[in-house]
């Protein structure tokens, strides 16, 4: 029996969970299964983007037929080879003979070389950029290079906003019939095994990452698809927040990821001492032994952590077994930027720590704490000593010094007459996130605002709003004098503060997004998505506030449309507006800190006022150039490695990344 899910009105999740699977890429164990999507958009053609693995064929045939509902399968987009989501695709063929592959032309080499058909009429080639369209739908690539093999690409629905991301975005775990990262606690449950998934999987190519991010940046995402795991409708900017930190190299939180191999318990005795003295001085510790825990879980958490201490005993002259596979898997995942403490042992010849420092030496951004601390068999009271100075070296960059227990000057200073007006006192109040609508000449206005606030109880209960006075919808509002408030909630997408907060209505119809035309009773529209609440309101007083007008309205109609959470202004900041990459080509210049607009230039006017929000000069911070100067080198077209160079490549040069030679890379500056 078929089982599929909705993810538009269009698109049909027709993939399917394995939970019989021992370790995924027969290495990473996966306790909690994996699923495999597989995508079916219903439009004038029918497309279906990409397979499954061969353990779950069966009933993604089942899933597939149900969803075709008897009609043809006309595209098949194909946007990674690895057979976890490209084994199907011979079986496809025998079922659909006459379906069309779009697939790029890395793509259309590794079809030739998994499988023995002849594919000559059957594919339609796209690069970068290029625009497809099944009907409704239009879709746009982008290429996406190692992550995770460099034939991968990526597919933008243009009508849905919708990305198809291959395997990035990606979690381990089965879904359960949760299809919606927001149907379950993602964060909470799931983020580890993303960590994992991620680490494990994609860690290797952080640069190539970064790249698709900044591409992705560009993109208006109301959802995004990935081949694994649940898909994002809402709080994805928490998910890439993750994403950006991840694939750079820094860590997430301030702490020591230990982790130990010991024979007969006496290295693990060191390490146990070591973290009750790190937990003393107020270190969080996570702490693994490499015999126990697999070593995909220490990677993860290796990337989680910003400190890292490593212990081993030595055996047969080397590092102990456990341990030199994690330290080898650490080198080849190319984590970066991480403080280390090494801990050896050894009866007659400890060289553990000796081998650890040189393979972990070869990462970028590496630094050793303290000198490695050698233990000969077991750890002797004279030796506490050390232990101490390196949980007071960890400590000393982990546990912030706490001020003096001085009294607060405010309590113990004469009055000096007022304190000067702090802008961060005003970050402190909260506030929710409204969409304001009026209507007048017969035309609908719109914006956002995060001032409306109940001022009398009664009847008629009163509401006051104020409302930037070079806002369109200002003028229309005074011209109304009726309005209605559309309360957003917290899976509220970023488009809408898009739409209603970036554009102006004397540009764009804001409301072609909603052809419902849904109005109260005073023939106003509210917002009928992503909204708790709306109330329709009809204005009694106003006051000019000089860049602001005050609103002060009685409430004559309110309904509840659903139960989700107001947003508040905090929450739309911490988890819709799109977060900044953390590395950006920096120009001198002011962003507002309301909408993100850059104004370019070492100068701001005092009367300057942003032109997608019309917030004002005081909204603004000024941004310092990076002073970066271009590098030249080489970028390799098979993976996008960049190597710097100044003269020509040596003749026997392999991508460190993808080994490819020198016939590979092309002259480029970054
Ligand atoms: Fe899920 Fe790279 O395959």
């Amino acid at each position: 029996m078929h089982f599929t899910r909705k993810v538009t009105q269009d698109l049909t999740w027709v993939g399917a969970d394995d939970r019989r699977l021992a370790c995924f890429e027969g290495v990473y164990g996966v306790p909690d299964g994996v699923s495999y999507n597989s995508y079916l958009l219903q439009d004038e053609k029918t497309v279906l983007f990409d397979t499954v693995d061969k353990a779950v064929y069966q009933i993604f045939f089942e899933n597939l037929s149900s969803a075709l509902a008897g009609r043809k399968l006309d595209y098949l987009v194909i946007s990674h080879m690895e057979p976890d989501h490209a084994y199907t695709i011979e079986a496809l063929l025998t079922r659909y003979p006459e379906v069309t592959i779009v697939c790029n032309s890395k793509i259309q080499a590794m079809l030739g070389q998994f499988f023995d058909l002849d594919f000559t009429g059957k594919l339609q080639l796209v690069k970068e950029g290029d625009v497809f369209s099944s009907g409704k739908h239009s879709f746009t690539f982008v290429m996406a290079p190692m992550v995770h093999w460099p034939e991968v690409m990526m597919t933008y629905d243009l009508t849905d906003k919708l990305l198809f991301s291959a395997d990035a975005f990606g979690t381990f775990g089965s879904l359960n019939g949760r299809l919606f990262a927001d149907e379950g606690d993602f964060f909470g449950e799931n983020l580890d095994e993303a960590r994992r998934y991620y680490t494990n999987i994609v860690g290797k190519y952080g640069a190539q990452v970064q790249a698709v991010l900044k591409k992705a940046a560009k993109l208006e995402l109301d959802y995004v698809c990935p081949l694994h795991g649940p898909v994002w409708r809402s709080h994805f900017g928490d998910f890439l927040e993750k994403y950006l930190l991840w694939s750079s190299y820094t860590p997430e939180e301030k702490s020591v990821c230990l982790a130990y191999a010991s024979v007969y318990g006496h290295t693990e005795n060191a390490a146990n001492i070591l973290a009750g003295k790190l937990v003393e001085r107020g270190v969080k510790v996570r702490m693994f032994d490499t015999s126990v825990t697999p070593a995909s879980y220490i990677v993860a958490n290796a990337f989680r952590c910003s400190h890292l201490v490593f212990a081993s005993t030595t055996y047969n002259a080397g590092i102990f077994v456990t341990m030199e596979n994690l330290i080898h898997d650490l080198v080849n995942h190319n984590l970066q930027n991480r403080a280390v403490v090494l801990m050896e042992n050894g009866s007659w010849a400890p060289t553990s720590g000796k081998l650890m420092r040189e393979a972990l030496s070869s990462l970028k951004g590496v630094r050793f704490l303290n000198d490695t601390v050698t233990i000969k068999s077991a750890l002797k009271e004279d030796q506490l000593a050390q232990l101490d100075a390196v949980a007071d070296a960890i400590a000393s960059e982990l546990v912030p010094v706490q001020p003096a227990a001085a009294e607060s000057s405010l309590s113990t200073a004469e009055p000096s007459g007022p304190l000067p007006v702090d802008d961060k006192a005003f970050r402190k109040m909260t506030y929710g996130v409204q969409v304001l609508t009026t209507c007048a000449d017969g035309k609908d206005y719109g914006c956002i605002i995060n001032t409306a606030v109940q001022v009398a109880s009664g009847n008629p209960k009163k509401l006051s709003i104020s409302v930037i006075r070079k806002n369109n919808t200002c003028d229309m509002l005074l011209k109304a004098g009726k309005f209605n408030i559309s309360i957003l909630t917290e899976d509220a997408p970023y488009s809408i503060f898009e739409l209603f907060g970036l554009q102006s209505g004397r540009e764009v119809d804001k409301f072609a997004r909603y052809p419902g035309d849904d109005r109260l009773s005073n023939g106003i529209r509210y917002i009928p998505e992503y909204t708790n609440a709306v109330l329709a309101c009809e204005v009694i007083e106003t006051k000019d506030l000089g860049p602001s007008m005050l609103f002060i309205a009685n409430v004559v109609e309110s309904k509840v449309l659903s139960s989700g959470k107001s947003c508040s202004y905090d929450y739309y900041h911490a988890h819709i507006k799109p977060k900044k990459n953390p590395a950006p080509e920096q120009k001198e210049g002011y962003v507002c800190k309301v909408c993100g607009y850059f104004h370019e230039g070492s100068d701001l006017p005092d009367d300057f006022t942003c032109p997608l929000c019309k917030h004002g000069k005081e909204d603004f911070e000024y941004v310092a150039p990076a002073g970066k100067k271009k590098q030249k080198g080489y970028v390799c077209t098979i993976c996008g490695y960049f190597e710097p160079c100044e003269g020509e490549l040596p003749d026997d040069f392999t991508c460190p990344l993808c080994n490819h030679g020198k016939e590979d890379f092309e002259p480029a500056e970054q």
